[in-house]
Parts: C-alpha cells; sequence; structure tokens
C-alpha cells in the first residue's frame, strides 16, 4: 500500500466511480437492461409490463378512484392474467403490437333477479377470457345517488377491457325498479343486452328471507340446529312479511313485489326488444350451468369456451364451483359461493306454500306467454318441490338451434386437485370479495 502513491489511488478511485456512474446512466435509457439494476425483482417486472404494453391511465383515472379498487397495478396484472389464461390479444397496443385496456361503459347487464343466482352467472361468464365482470354491484341506474354522478362515473367502475370484450355488471335490483329501463335505453342505447336469470317466486321468496335471517342473527341458519319453536317463530316471521293481517298474500310486499315478474317484464319490453333479453331460470343454472353458459355465450357472441371444463362438481358441495385463473397471481383456484350462496331454507307450513303458490301461478303464466317459454319446475303441484332438485327447465325455443348445433358435451367433470395443480390447497376456498353480498342488499327490495 505504502508503495502506491497517494496520486495514482485517488485517480484511479475517480475513475471507477466515474465509469459506475456512466454505466448506470446508459442501462436506465433502456427499461430492460434497467431490471437488472432493480433490487426487487417484483418491482422490476412491473415497470416492464407497462412498457410493453403502453399501458396508460385512462383519462378518468384519479387516485381517488384508486381507492374505490380499480388500481393501475390491477390492470396490469390483470392484463398479464388474461394472457397467461390465453386470453385473445387484439388491437395496437401503443405501438408494440399490443392491446390498451381502458375503462368502458358495459355492453351487457345482468339485470336480476335478486336471488336468482346473480352472483354464480356472473362470476362463471366471467371465466370466459372475454368477460370482464363489473365484482361488486353497481347500482348506477336504480340509485340517484349513483346516477347523479353519471356516465363517467359508471364508466370508472368497470374493469379495464379490450374493444370487443363483454363487459359487464349485475346489479339485480334493476329488474324491479320503476325507473330503470327508460335510464339504461336514455344512456346506453337501446343495443345493450340484458340477461335474466329466473327463480320460481315461490322459492325466491323464501331465499331473500334466509339472507335477511343470516344477516339477523349474523350466522347461516342450520335449520337442523332449530328447536322446533324456534323453527315456528321463523316460519311466523316469514309470514308476517308476505301475508296481510286477514291472511291473504300481500301484494305490496317487498317479497312478493320482485317476483311479479310479468310486470316488470313488460315495462322492460317496453324500452327494450325481447331479443335484447336473454332468460333464463335458476334451476337450469344449478342443474346444468354448462348449457345455460353456453346458450348466453351464444347471445352474446363470445368465442367457444370449454364451460365444462370450467365448472366443476365439488364432493360435499351442493351447488356447481369455478375452477379458474386468479387474476392476481395467475395460478388456478377453486371457488365456491357457500359463503353466502346455497343456504338452507326453512320448510314452508303447507298452507303458506299453497297460498304463495296460488298467489303466483297467474302471474308465471303471464310471464311464460311473454317469454314463449315454461319452467316446469316452477310448478307446485305437489306443494313440495324445491328449485334445486328439479329438472332442467324446457330449453328457451329461439336459441335451441344454436344449441343443437354445438357438439354433445362432456359429462361435468369433477373438482380434481390434482389434475388442478392446485398446490396445498386441498379444500374449496370461499370467493371472499364479492360472496359477502356487500352491496348487494337493496333496502327497498
Ligand atoms: P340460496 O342461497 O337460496 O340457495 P343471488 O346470487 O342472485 O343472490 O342468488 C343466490 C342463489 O343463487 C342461491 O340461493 C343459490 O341457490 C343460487 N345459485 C345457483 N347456482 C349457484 C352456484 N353455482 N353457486 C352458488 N349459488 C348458486
Amino acid at each position: 500500500m505504502g508503495k502506491v502513491p497517494l496520486k495514482v489511488w485517488i485517480i484511479s478511485s475517480l475513475l471507477l466511480i466515474g465509469g459506475a456512474l456512466c454505466a448506470r446512466l446508459y442501462f436506465s435509457s433502456n427499461d430492460a437492461a434497467a431490471l437488472r439494476f432493480s433490487p426487487s425483482p417484483r418491482a422490476a417486472r412491473r415497470p416492464a409490463v407497462v412498457a410493453r404494453t403502453g399501458q396508460r391511465r385512462p383519462a378518468e383515472y384519479t387516485p381517488e378512484r384508486q381507492k374505490g379498487g380499480i388500481q393501475l397495478q390491477d390492470r396490469v396484472s390483470d392484463q398479464a392474467a388474461r394472457v397467461r389464461a390465453g386470453g385473445v390479444v387484439r388491437g395496437n397496443g401503443g405501438g408494440a403490437g399490443l392491446p390498451v385496456l381502458k375503462q368502458q361503459l358495459p355492453n351487457t347487464i345482468l339485470i336480476g333477479v335478486k336471488k336468482g343466482g346473480t352472483r354464480a352467472l356472473i362470476e362463471m361468464l366471467a371465466l370466459h377470457p372475454n368477460v370482464r365482470s363489473s365484482g361488486q354491484e353497481v347500482h348506477f341506474f336504480d340509485r340517484d345517488y349513483n346516477y347523479e354522478n353519471g356516465l363517467e362515473w359508471y364508466k370508472s367502475r368497470m374493469k379495464p377491457s379490450l374493444p370487443g370484450d363483454i363487459v359487464i355488471e349485475k346489479s339485480p335490483a334493476y329488474f324491479v325498479v320503476q325507473e330503470v329501463p327508460e335510464r339504461m335505453r336514455a344512456d346506453l342505447g337501446d343495443k345493450i343486452k340484458l340477461l335474466l336469470v329466473l327463480r320460481d317466486p315461490v322459492s325466491r321468496v323464501v331465499s331473500d328471507f334466509m339472507q335477511g335471517q343470516h344477516h339477523q342473527m349474523g350466522k347461516m341458519v342450520r335449520v337442523a340446529d332449530l328447536t322446533p319453536s324456534q323453527l315456528a317463530a321463523m316460519q311466523r316471521r316469514l309470514e308476517a312479511k308476505v301475508l296481510k293481517a286477514d291472511g291473504a298474500v300481500n301484494p305490496s310486499a317487498s317479497f312478493i313485489k320482485v317476483g311479479l315478474y310479468a310486470q316488470h317484464l313488460e315495462r322492460w319490453l317496453h324500452h327494450f326488444a325481447r331479443q335484447q333479453i336473454f332468460i333464463t331460470s335458476t334451476n337450469t343454472l344449478v342443474t346444468d350451468p354448462a348449457a345455460v353458459l353456453k346458450q348466453a355465450s351464444a347471445f352474446l357472441g363470445l368465442s367457444p369456451f370449454n364451460w365444462d371444463k370450467h365448472i366443476v362438481r365439488v364432493p360435499g358441495v351442493k351447488l356447481p364451483c369455478l375452477s379458474r385463473v386468479k387474476e392476481s397471481t395467475g395460478r388456478p383456484e377453486l371457488v365456491c359461493l357457500n359463503a353466502t350462496k346455497g343456504r338452507e331454507h326453512i320448510p314452508l307450513p303447507d298452507a303458506l306454500r299453497r297460498k304463495l303458490a296460488d298467489f303466483f301461478r297467474p302471474q308465471n303464466a303471464l310471464l311464460f306467454s311473454l317469454i314463449g317459454k315454461t319452467f316446469d319446475s316452477w310448478r307446485h303441484d305437489d306443494d313440495q318441490q324445491q328449485v334445486a332438485g328439479g329438472m332442467p327447465e324446457q330449453l328457451d325455443v329461439q336459441l335451441k338451434a344454436t344449441d343443437l348445433s354445438s357438439p354433445p358435451q362432456p359429462q361435468q367433470q369433477q373438482w380434481n386437485p390434482e389434475q388442478a395443480k392446485q398446490g396445498k390447497r386441498k379444500t374449496p376456498a370461499a370467493l371472499t370479495p364479492v360472496d359477502q353480498e356487500q352491496n348487494e342488499q337493496d333496502p327497498l327490495w
């Protein structure tokens, strides 16, 4: 050390520092190379994806909206997940030949009916790589305080999508709130596609009631755990909600009003042509979901998709579950909506069931003549039928041709953790953010 003059040490150190600085400057002008300098590989991936896709903040993007759940980073990982999932890539993405995701107004709306299986249907549709679902219910057209925010606000609730995607939201109150069809047509035009899943109105009443009980008690009601007097008290509470003092069905009760399907549908048909509305039943969604999705796909003009592969039966879970790729991680996950759906129903006293069935029968007949098909499982001739246990409904005549043209599908698959490369998780996960019925109750209906 003593042999090397101090001057030489200083000069070589300065040269080294200068060289390092030049190299840093040179590489930082190149995104890909800059990644090599990034301290964390995770942080490093972000700018690379943004740069490659030409990802830009949509004009309406504000930090405030970020809080609302749609974050720039979500969009990026969204994009990555979709590409991983084999999503169709179209358009010109910022000069790199890749698409630019941006928020668009919905072109498809699932309008109802409450407790019809709307959550299951939208989650199933969103399995398709070209379907972008808003996740939570938006309640734009039915709640004045949302409607007053205007269309830009509405658009900001949608997930970023590509041109040609199906952009969908569901708010089941739309079907029954007076002003909605007129507002929707004025704002979105008469070419918007509408989806409607209808449930036997008697079973719908009980489902709605059980949801209320669940929320009141803060837990799922287990019918077997109820004492006879608790069960009788619950049945009386239900009666009080649907019958008048004289014992007749109360047509003004909200549980009942929702089930006046023909009246609601007629209002919609004043504003939209029948062919703009796809109508199916909860029963078919439960017994043959892939058939419903094939029909809905034809209606929406979606590319062919193997629904049977993604909708699976899980031992011990009574309703179909979803096998899909988790957007944030790109890894397979199994999702059963069993945290707040598929609740047990209390048995209806015979007299009450008969009253409700008699009340809804002529309403149902009106509906069937309006839509040109019948839902056989809604019959209550034996006063015992449960929606989920019935046979698949008669197929929509208009859609039957498309359905018959598709090749026979394999039997619905059972969930196989190995096949799905699920990793350590063996049991079905409850769908957390969307299955909590946050925002899924309408105080009026
Ligand atoms: P129950 O809880 O009475 O069984 P919505 O999502 O519109 O609130 O509807 C809830 C209903 O969707 C549930 O009512 C359930 O029967 C029905 N449903 C149909 N298919 C389903 C599925 N695959 N998973 C969960 N629920 C489903």
